[in-house]
């Protein structure tokens, strides 16, 4: 187990210290929505009101958006807080997760960080980043728990439907395992969302938050959905680390909420103008390849010739522009790029790009 005092995410310090760049294809999130684009005022406001075990509000909404009843919402900082609190109510120290592979490496560092044990299973590119309920159930082992996966997968954008996940749903409940589903990333589909897992039966925890798809990150409306009893556990894990939410935050949650489409709408025009220059650039190259996503803000391209470090240093030192290097994702010959920046620089950001990978080509 690694030592708490060591503990750190080489990838989050790369997203917070070294990721900024003019043209930066590295943000996997929407743009910031503005604020004076909701109709909040400051009589709307308060510093402090009845968060407790939640804002009654804003858990009917996300319950009533999810389906659920709010007994069966946990809401929290962010999905990083709700994959935490998922993590942390449904593992014991010592006991085993298993992870999907490339991955979100916070989903590991988390697990590790609460003294389990991670296994993973391979998501494989020549399959199109396709969940193999086989191949979950070839790694399984008696002492693992819980099974991670993230939909749309991050980095990949792949997206895994809903008989895939009762495959790996069926697998868990024989093993007396729970499946979390982190779905941050499926909310980008907007009104074609596909319900949350968690109505997949009650061994699914699934995260979510308006963090990713709708450019509102710094309000740090995440959730967790899970059977009532499980929720509870979360709140008293909670007691330990956040104690309350921002109240206003909350507030401004609750009323971004009732605008939603308003917001989304912002969302999608940038998506709708990004994506075709992000598959006309996949086309024009033949020293990438990838499973082009077809929903979400990320793509994960593989280079065939030269190495992703020095692709990324050169886009740096003279291009001005950032990519994420896959070795965050752990695969080291693959670049993370996101569409959700302006039009106008995702577009140059893109044609940077190109300059960088004909540069290496000519100097090779
Ligand atoms: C799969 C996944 N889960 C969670 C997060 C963190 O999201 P949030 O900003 O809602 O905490 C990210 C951020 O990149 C992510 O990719």
């Amino acid at each position: 187990m690694p030592s708490r005092t060591h503990i750190g995410s080489p990838y989050m310090q790369y997203a917070k210290l070294r990721s900024a760049a003019k043209y930066n294809l590295a943000s996997s999130g929407i743009m910031s929505y503005p604020l004076k684009e909701l109709p909040v005022t400051l009589e709307d406001l308060e510093i402090c009101g009845p968060t407790l075990y939640g804002y009654a509000p804003l858990l009917e909404r996300l319950a009533k958006r999810n389906g659920v009843t709010p007994d069966c919402v946990v809401t929290a900082a962010g999905t990083s807080m709700a994959n935490h609190l998922a993590m942390a109510a449904t593992l014991e120290p010592g006991e085993e997760a298993l992870v999907e592979w490339p991955t979100y490496e916070l989903v590991v560092t988390t697990l590790e960080y609460l003294g389990a044990t991670v296994r993973h299973f391979e998501r494989r590119m020549e399959d199109g980043f396709r969940v193999d309920p086989e191949e979950v159930e070839r790694k399984m082992t008696p002492q693992t728990r819980l099974i991670v996966l993230t939909n749309l997968q991050n980095p990949t954008g792949a997206m895994i439907d809903e008989d895939t996940l009762r495959a790996v749903g069926d697998i868990a409940r024989k093993n007396s395992a729970r499946v979390l589903v982190d779905e941050v990333y499926l909310e980008a589909l907007y009104e074609q969302r596909p319900r949350p897992a968690v109505h997949l039966g009650d061994h699914f925890v699934v995260t979510r938050s308006l963090t990713k798809a709708y450019g509102l990150s710094g309000l740090r409306c995440g959730w967790v959905l899970a059977n009532p009893e499980l929720a509870q556990r979360m709140w008293h894990i909670n007691d330990l680390y956040g104690v309350n939410a921002a109240f206003p935050a909350d507030l401004m949650s609750v009323i971004a909420l009732d605008n939603l489409e308003r917001v989304a709408a912002r969302a999608k025009k940038l998506l709708a103008a990004n994506r075709p220059v992000l598959d006309g650039f996949l086309r024009s190259r033949d020293d990438i390849a990838v499973v082009r996503p077809e929903f979400g803000t990320v793509a994960f391209p593989k280079l065939l010739r030269g190495s992703v470090e020095q692709l990324d240093r050169l886009l740096r030192a003279e291009y001005e522009t950032s990519i994420v290097p896959g070795r965050y994702f752990g695969m080291a010959e693959h670049f993370r790029v996101g569409i959700g920046g302006d039009p106008e620089m995702t577009r140059a950001a893109f044609e940077r790009l190109g300059l960088a990978l004909d540069k290496m080509r000519a100097d090779a």
